[in-house]
């Protein structure tokens, strides 16, 4: 079991950080912000601060698995942020006081487990940072930055099966926007990926959205940003990226509503799911190319299957929950590429209807469980009827190992 090592690594480092306080069971008074904005927990061993967590519902079949779950909460009530690792009690095993980090995970590289995380410069939507790698004994084995001058961005980070690592980056360039009604010397938030050689540091593949795609296939309008550098217009907002073992890239744009799969070779358009030009045949009644704001696409079963978390609402001003916004899922998609056919395999609905205005992700679990996460942000308090948020949990990438 591999996360042994980083267990034991734990003891030694904390001298037996254990927790005394009871987690919580669906607890309202917990959800609504009665018991603070992020409970939480101190130790007589160690100054390092805890989670206290609210399950709403348990389970034997979670137990029995066992592992630890990765969280990064990051809420203007966490008083000491940083990358957490909890065991299926939601007892603190790691954490380590480096800000407030995003997307903590474990991948290989080289055929070991490093853990991996973002820490950086929170821009408007996006960020300007650099990507660590842990090894076992919680040593910084690397850190990866953008190349060529761009920013590593906080969104997707991957260490291929080529033991290379693909991450997203966001640019200002100049655009015409006035076929939509801004200026035509305007401003656009362009945004793509690199893939590089971690030990080299070296840039292997660079791909912008704005060489593929058109402006007119953004559901987001300008809203009235565009017209300098500083409000540049955030029109396609990649969210993810995974390679595909042919080599081939499968991207998700959060604001055109679609996954696109790149060639590798000079990075156009293979096919695109979903968005205003899908190029699938839904078997699913519309059910499988509907997706909309998601985030976390990922090749399942080989490249025959697709999961991602589809949003299915964005709010308003993407700042809180909008009349008509629709309940998130989760989305397994079984797809055939050649035939370009998808079909809903599975939707996965949470129990309390939640609808996440942004982020959100699906994790298949080798057991064949699967974790599901969402950002509910202020969406949560306005469900309960209060005009301003008393808990703001901030958002949370969860995985588990
Ligand atoms: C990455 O960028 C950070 C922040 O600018 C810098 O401190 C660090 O030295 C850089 N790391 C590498 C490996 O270039
Ligand atoms: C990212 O931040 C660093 C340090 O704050 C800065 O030097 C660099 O110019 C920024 N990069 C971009 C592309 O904005
Ligand atoms: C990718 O592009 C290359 C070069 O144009 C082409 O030969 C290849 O068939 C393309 N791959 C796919 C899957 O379309
Ligand atoms: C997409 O289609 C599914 C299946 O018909 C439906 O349950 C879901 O509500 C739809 N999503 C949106 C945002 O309309
Ligand atoms: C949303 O944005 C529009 C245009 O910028 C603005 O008029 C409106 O007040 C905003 N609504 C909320 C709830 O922030
Ligand atoms: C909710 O779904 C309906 C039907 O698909 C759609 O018309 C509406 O725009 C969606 N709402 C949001 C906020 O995306």
């Amino acid at each position: 079991m591999r996360s042994i090592g980083f267990f034991v690594l734990a003891l030694i480092q904390f001298n037996l950080v254990s927790a005394d306080a009871e987690h919580f069971y669906a607890s309202p008074a917990y959800e609504t912000g009665d018991l603070g904005g992020w409970p939480q927990q101190l130790y007589k061993s160690s100054p390092v601060i805890g989670p206290v967590l609210n399950y709403m519902q348990k389970s034997e079949q979670c137990y029995s698995h066992g592992g630890y779950t990765m969280i990064t909460p990051r809420g203007n009530s966490v008083p000491m942020p940083g990358p957490m690792i909890v065991d299926d009690r939601g007892n603190l095993v790691w954490t380590k006081n480096y800000g407030r980090a995003y997307d903590l995970k474990v991948q290989q590289y080289r055929g070991e487990d490093y853990l991996t995380f973002w820490i950086g410069k929170e821009i408007d939507g996006y960020g300007n940072g650099s990507h660590y790698m842990l090894d076992s004994s919680y040593r910084e084995a690397y850190m990866i930055n953008g190349s060529n001058g761009q920013a590593a961005d906080f969104h997707e980070f991957r260490i291929t099966n080529d033991d290379t690592a693909i991450f997203t980056v966001y640019r200002v360039v100049q655009a015409d926007l006035s076929s939509l009604g801004g200026p035509n010397k305007g401003y656009l938030l362009d945004c793509g990926f690199q893939e590089i050689d971690v030990e080299a540091q070296s840039l292997l593949f660079e791909w912008w959205a704005s060489d593929h795609f058109t402006i007119d296939e953004a559901y987001q309008s300008l809203q009235g940003s565009g017209t300098n550098e500083e409000m540049a217009w955030d029109w396609f907002h990649i969210n993810s990226v995974d390679k595909h073992p042919s080599g081939n890239y499968l991207v998700s744009s959060r604001f055109l509503k679609c996954l696109a799969y790149i060639n590798a070779t000079a990075g156009d358009i293979i096919w695109k799911l979903g968005g205003k030009h899908n190029m699938f045949t839904d078997l699913s009644d519309g059910g499988a190319t509907n997706i909309s704001w998601q985030h976390d696409a990922r090749f399942q079963d080989n490249g025959a299957a697709i999961t991602l978390f589809d949003n299915a609402a964005r709010g308003i001003n993407s700042s809180a929950a909008a009349p008509d916004d629709n309940i998130s899922r989760g989305l397994y998609l079984d797809v055939d590429v050649e035939e370009l056919v998808a079909k809903v395999r599975h939707s996965y609905w949470s129990s309390q209807g939640i609808i996440s205005i942004s982020q959100g992700s699906i994790q298949v679990l080798e057991n064949e469980n699967r974790v599901i996460t969402s950002s509910l942000k202020e969406i949560k308090c306005m469900l309960a009827g209060m005009a301003q948020p008393k808990s703001r949990p901030g958002s949370w990438k969860v995985q588990k190992i």
